[in-house]
């Protein structure tokens, strides 16, 4: 794109203010903040009332802006100004990951049949580029795996209770800092990580799957007896979205997980995330940065906006190996299952038991379940468990069996 980036912002919070001043102080040549719009008139801004309009059509309906970057928390309001935007020739570069998530394969559609682009590298981890790297430098289908920390509000609360900040103090310090969604839940339950596992899975196996469709667990049951167990066993706990590709299936899901020294994420802390991507023959690689707040996201999302002078696009170069896999739950994984109801460990539906305590108030086993039981266990729309995967690999059942028959035939 030869010509200058004008660009209509809509949103001037945590991201959007970022954004305006990572612009100016960036001195990026050849793009202008032309309009900002936002919602609420009376709220208090670093910005004089006459930088503002109130109406997207003055971005729009307005010729001489090429560039619409969204930076809106409502989704819905999103996805509608994000489709005219198409309509008008705009491009888009959006961090909504839970807009992207739920509406990629239809906004992408719109983006190529207006032959604009729609990028979103800030959707993703923050700073870290993990999206352009898994579009550009993984372009074949050799990936194995991409998992990590793609929330930096859980990150920092589970960092936090190592030093002794309960869930509720170190909540408020992640809003207060701006690493949080307006609505928090989307954070401690893991259905950000969630959005985000759909963006990595699109852009590592060009596989499309729908935000249902994956199980999030989230991280508000875990209590001090975790914390505890993670510090007996010398574990930390981080919430890790995860997909592995297995065969022609990708298993892909949201959960805490206890990881151990030798985990690329054990010492990733506070807002910072990781992305661990494993390939056939690159083996396991790791992408360290800040995956939350005003400025480390405003620079993914700069760099978007940057791409534009150049005209780039998502290339989607995985999407025909794609069609041919297909999304599974049919994997075995080791956890730990804590409650104060012992009663309810009966009924989880183990496969296999390692460990197995109880005490007046509290009691857990760690041991195999299929993938299939745990999520059933509904964990995130009840209060008594507190579920988190233990180090291993994601086991198919074909193994599973054959695993069991050798006990039985060892001990014959
Ligand atoms: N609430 C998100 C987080 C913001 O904590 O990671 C960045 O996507």
């Amino acid at each position: 794109m030869n010509t200058h980036l004008k660009i209509g912002l809509v949103g001037f919070g945590c991201v959007g203010s970022g954004l305006y001043e990572v612009l100016n102080k960036s001195g990026l040549l050849g793009a202008t903040i032309k309009t900002i719009v936002v919602k609420h008139p009376e709220k208090k801004r670093s910005l004089p009332k006459e930088a503002f309009s109130y109406e997207v059509k003055d971005i729009l309906d307005d010729p001489e802006i090429n560039v619409v970057v969204e930076l809106i928390n409502d989704s819905v309001a999103a996805y509608e100004l994000v489709k005219r935007a198409f309509k008008a020739g705009k491009h888009v570069v959006s961090a909504n990951k839970k807009l992207i998530a739920e509406h990629l394969d239809e906004l992408l559609a719109l983006a190529t049949e207006n032959q604009v682009s729609f990028l979103y590298e800030g959707a993703v981890a923050g700073s870290i580029p993990i999206i352009r790297n898994l579009e550009e430098y993984y372009n074949n289908d050799s990936l194995t795996s991409v998992e990590g920390i793609t929330n930096g509000t859980t990150n920092y609360i589970l960092t936090q209770s190592n030093f002794g900040v309960d869930y509720a103090s170190a909540l408020a310090q992640a809003q207060e800092l701006g690493f949080a969604e307006a609505d928090p839940t989307l954070d401690v339950d893991g259905f950000d990580s969630k959005f985000k596992l759909v963006l990595l899975i699109k852009h590592a196996f060009g596989l499309s799957v729908e935000p249902n469709q994956l199980h999030n667990i989230g991280i508000r049951r875990i209590t001090e007896k975790e914390i505890a167990y993670a510090t007996e066993k010398g574990f930390r706990i981080k919430l890790l979205s995860r997909a592995e590709k297995i065969g022609q299936e990708v298993c892909g899901f949201v959960a805490p997980h206890f990881v151990d020294r030798t985990h690329p994420a054990f010492e990733v802390n506070n807002e910072f995330n990781a992305v661990i991507v494993q390939g056939l023959f690159s083996d396991r690689q790791l992408f360290l940065g800040k995956g939350a707040g005003s400025y480390p996201t405003a620079s993914a999302v700069l760099s978007d906006i940057s791409a534009l002078k150049f005209d780039y696009r998502y290339e989607y170069r995985k999407s025909d190996a794609g069609k041919n896999l297909q999304l599974s739950e049919q994997f075995y994984l080791n956890v730990y299952i804590g409650t104060p109801h012992a009663v309810t460990l009966e009924e989880a539906g183990f496969e296999e038991v390692y460990e197995s305590f109880r005490s007046r108030d509290y009691a857990y086993k760690t041991g195999l379940i299929s993938f299939e039981k745990l999520a059933a266990l509904q964990t995130n729309a009840r209060e008594d468990l507190a579920v988190i995967v233990l180090p291993g690999a994601l086991q198919k059942p074909e193994l599973v069996v054959a695993e069991s028959a050798n006990v039985e035939f060892n001990t014959h």
